[in-house]
């Protein structure tokens, strides 16, 4: 059962040069998972292995975000994004995730996450706009959340002219 965790405002940081990776299966179970994981998170390899990949999940983050995760990945895609993470004592660290389908024998048997540093701006950017998400999941409720939540995220690409792939990759290769 995931542990109940009180958040803090404490961010951990971790190197520009690192990569945090880990391995689910089908359900998103870890079934790998890297010592700059465990030390950013800070779970041993045990307390990971076999376990949901939400053991990681920060309440600030939107349904809808990771809605479009699963849909994107569940389709043969990559999932280009930033997370927002939660560790072990209740402090954030926030990625940029890059989440791919490994296939066999082309099937989809699992997938993998990379993910390293956010850039400060980007969150700046993001931070935003999934705490408005949140708060539109919050007023349509649970069964209307995502859908809510995805739609008014549609609009601002529109607006902008852009999918949410192309924001998030700009936002990280923008000058700091
Ligand atoms: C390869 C992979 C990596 C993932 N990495 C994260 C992650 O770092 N943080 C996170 O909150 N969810 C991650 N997820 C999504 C979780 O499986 C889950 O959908 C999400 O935490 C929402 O959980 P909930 O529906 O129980 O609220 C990942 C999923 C996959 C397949």
């Amino acid at each position: 059962m995931k542990p109940q965790i009180v958040p803090t405002q404490c961010e951990v940081g971790f190197a520009a040069d690192e990569f945090i990776v880990s391995k689910t299966d089908l359900k998103g179970r870890i079934t790998y998972a890297n010592r700059v994981f465990m030390r950013i998170a800070d779970y041993s390899e045990d307390q990971l292995l076999g376990v949901q990949h939400n053991i990681v999940r920060h309440p600030d983050m939107p349904r809808g975000a990771f809605k479009h995760l699963w849909d994107t990945i569940q389709t043969g895609r990559e999932w280009f994004g930033f997370v927002k993470n939660m560790t072990s004592r209740g402090d954030f660290y926030w990625v940029f995730a890059n989440v791919t389908p490994d296939f066999q024998d082309g099937q989809i048997v699992g997938y993998y996450s990379v993910r390293r540093q956010a850039p400060r701006k980007a969150v700046e950017f993001i931070a935003p706009l999934y705490a408005e998400m949140l708060r539109i999941e919050r007023e349509a409720g649970p069964s209307r959340a995502c859908e809510a939540s995805l739609a008014w995220l549609d609009e601002q690409l529109t607006v902008r002219q852009t999918t949410y792939e192309r924001l998030v990759l700009d936002l990280f290769h923008q000058p700091a």
